[in-house]
């Protein structure tokens, strides 16, 4: 029913309704795609924030774009890596979900992705790209959307494209 794509780049020049942050709890911005989203849609993001912040792992909260609209904002905090043992899956799984139910309750269609956790946040790249993939694929078996998962670098791509090529 949905579509799932992988794009290799900066996920600001995706075309889509919503752009997803791996943002910390604080939502107050940070380096990698969160700093990006943040220069990008100005300082006005950093203010609208402020009252939806602390944002628990695995939750989401919805800002406006600002300098990147009419594109959305979903803020979502993916887990850190200890190791797998800590309830990490299940975390980064409720990220995808929750901003997939975000999506479809706001009527909106397209939406895109970063790798969430797998860059400060340790997470490895093929077990995160096997939950980001099933977890999307779950959801679009059952609702129209077109989903872009985002890879920055040479080695997410590969992850992501090896758990699309699984059956
Ligand atoms: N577009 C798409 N993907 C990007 C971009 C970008 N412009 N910049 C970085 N990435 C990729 C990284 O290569 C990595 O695969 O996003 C993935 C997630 O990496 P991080 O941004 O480091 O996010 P995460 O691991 O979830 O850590 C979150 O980092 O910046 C802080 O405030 C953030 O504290 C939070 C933590």
């Amino acid at each position: 029913m949905g579509t799932i794509d992988l794009y290799q780049g900066d996920i600001l020049d995706v075309e889509c309704d919503v752009i997803v942050n791996a943002a910390n709890s604080s939502l107050m911005g940070g380096g990698g795609v969160d700093g990006a989203i943040h220069r990008a849609a100005g300082p006005e993001l950093k203010e609208a924030c402020k009252p939806l912040a602390p944002c628990p792992t695995g939750e989401v909260r919805v800002t406006e774009g600002f300098d990147i609209a009419p594109r959305l904002v979903f803020h979502t905090v993916g887990p850190v890596w200890r190791g797998g043992d800590q309830g990490e899956a299940e975390l980064l799984k409720a990220c995808y979900r929750h901003c997939l139910e975000e999506l479809i309750k706001r009527d909106l269609t397209s939406i895109a992705f970063p790798a969430i956790s797998t860059g400060v946040y340790g997470y490895p790249a093929n077990e995160a790209a096997g939950i980001a993939v099933n977890t999307c694929r779950d959801f679009a078996k059952e609702h129209a959307v077109k989903i872009t998962l985002t890879a920055f670098d040479q080695k997410m791509a590969t992850a992501l494209e090896g758990a699309l090529d699984q059956p």
